[in-house]
């Protein structure tokens, strides 16, 4: 047993919840507390009913949760308790002020600093798991550490690169783990007390040590190595539309080319997620305060192809369902940002769904674990919208289906018999390259796929 025995992790989201959930699994020496100021997030979590959908996450957060895993909303409690705090709050983009709609909103970040040395009785090791700005550990370092109570803290940047829809997976078997800490000895310390937990069941060799700004400016560089792989890609599928070229036969050709690599390169009508596009953008404004302008131009392109990709999909239908959709029905499939998670923050679907509903559509929405959280992100026009659990009472009655998330399940419906309930001519968007369109098309659809030639009985 080290010194270094209770864990807290301040935030019970998507990372909090499931990180915290693994290293409970897996470290049954540790004792390991989640707090959040969310009562109903945790008293989901202390529930049946997880507050995330995430394949896997049930059996983990059953293994642990009573025995060494705890969620809780006594912050100041846990806080006393912990020898290491492990913070995953959200940073979201800022929506007032100076850098508003780009920048990082750290308010939530520094208030828990700020709770953190209010409540603590000890030394303790403060790990950024939240994605920061590059330098916010300086910060945090100057809140914390400028006390009269003569303790230390030491701050360490434990980036996580989990993916929604694999979290689990993700954390069980991780590319690396990334911890990033000062050159000095207090700094290795603590750097070291994270990798020992980590190493419990990853690999050595895939703990990578470096220094604090390494370590914060590689997260925020990953996803922008991502996102613009991606935004490349779609990029091309505009060009393969009027060209006849084949988007898929593209990224299969690249991709097979072991400098690309093939992951990261399916065309789509757009990336979403609560991470890119913010911390893209975090970086640009990162870039352009350091009076980098052409670096923030050339990242800001990435968000910049990316809406531009949406708003062409939507064009796009207008312009083939014979340049109106007012009053006729289109189901769209799938809302979350993509497939196995409920999440829907920065979904392609939100904007897609408001600029039908601007061209007076009757949308109806279906989606198998996100229709909660597409109601609340449409606000006030959730009532514009129908909402079916079934495809195929979605798809009854409709001009065009638009698929939106990759669902497996949208692959072996029967669209015989969908078709034969639609109006017709009955189109179908596939805004993810998931059906198999040349069969469709003989059904009778019309089919538009991403970077695809239209198959089109007209
Ligand atoms: N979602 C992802 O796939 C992902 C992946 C890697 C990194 N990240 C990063 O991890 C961080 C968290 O992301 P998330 O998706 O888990 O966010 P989230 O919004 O799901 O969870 C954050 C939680 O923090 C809680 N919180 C905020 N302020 C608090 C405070 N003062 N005290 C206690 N709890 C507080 C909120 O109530 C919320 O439940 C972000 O910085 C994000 O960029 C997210």
């Amino acid at each position: 047993m080290s010194n270094y025995d209770h864990i807290l992790c301040i935030g019970a989201g998507y990372v909090g919840g499931p990180t915290m959930a693994m290293i409970a699994a897996k470290c049954p020496h540790l004792k390991v507390t989640v707090v959040d100021i969310n009562e109903a997030r945790i008293a989901a979590w202390n529930s049946d009913d997880l507050p995330i959908y995430e394949p896997g996450l049930d059996e983990v957060v059953r293994a642990a949760r009573g025995r060494n895993l705890f969620f809780s909303t006594d912050i100041e409690g846990g806080i006393r308790d912990a020898d290491v705090i492990f913070v995953s709050v959200n940073t979201p983009t800022k929506t007032f002020g100076q850098g508003a709609g780009r920048a990082a909103d750290l308010q939530y970040w520094e208030k828990t600093a700020r709770q953190i040395l209010a409540h603590a009785t000890r030394d303790k090791i403060v790990v950024e798991k939240s994605t920061l700005p590059v330098r916010t550990a300086q910060a945090m370092e100057r809140i914390l550490n400028g006390n009269a109570k003569g303790l230390r803290f030491d701050v360490v940047s434990n980036p996580e690169f989990l993916a929604e829809g694999t979290a689990v997976k993700d954390l069980e078997d991780p590319d690396r783990i990334l911890i990033g800490g000062h050159e000095t000895p207090e700094g290795r310390r603590a750097r070291r007390v994270i990798a020992d937990i980590y190493a419990t069941w990853v690999p050595r060799e895939r703990l990578i040590e470096s220094n604090l700004w390494s370590a914060e400016l590689s997260k925020l560089t990953a996803n922008a190595f991502l996102a613009q792989r991606i935004s490349s890609i779609n990029s091309i599928s505009a060009l393969c539309e009027v060209t006849e070229a084949d988007v898929d036969e593209v990224a299969y050709a690249i991709g097979t080319d072991s400098r690309i690599g093939p992951r990261f390169l399916k065309a789509s009508v757009g990336f979403g997620g609560s991470c890119f596009k913010k911390d893209i953008l975090n970086l640009v404004y990162i870039c352009r305060s350091y009076g980098l302008n052409e670096v923030a131009d050339y990242w800001e392109s990435v968000v910049a192809i990316n809406e531009w990709q949406q708003a062409r999909f939507v064009r796009n239908m207008l312009a083939n369902m014979f340049n109106t959709v007012a009053g006729k029905r289109i189901a769209l499939f799938g809302f979350a940002f993509k497939a196995d998670t409920g999440d829907t923050r920065e979904s392609a679907a939100i904007g897609v769904t408001r600029q039908l509903l601007a061209e007076h559509a009757r949308v109806v929405i279906t989606d198998p674990k996100a229709i909660e959280n597409a109601k609340a992100d449409l606000g006030d026009q959730a009532g514009l919208v129908e909402w079916q659990e079934d495809p195929y009472a979605a798809a009854a009655g409709a001009h065009a289906i638009a698929v939106l998330t990759e669902w497996k399940q949208y692959k072996d419906l029967d669209f015989g018999r969908i078709f034969a309930g639609m109006e017709k001519p009955a189109f179908v968007f596939d805004g993810r390259n998931i059906l198999d369109h040349q069969r469709l098309f003989e059904m009778g659809f019309n089919v538009f796929a991403i970077g695809k030639t239209p198959l089109k009985h007209f």
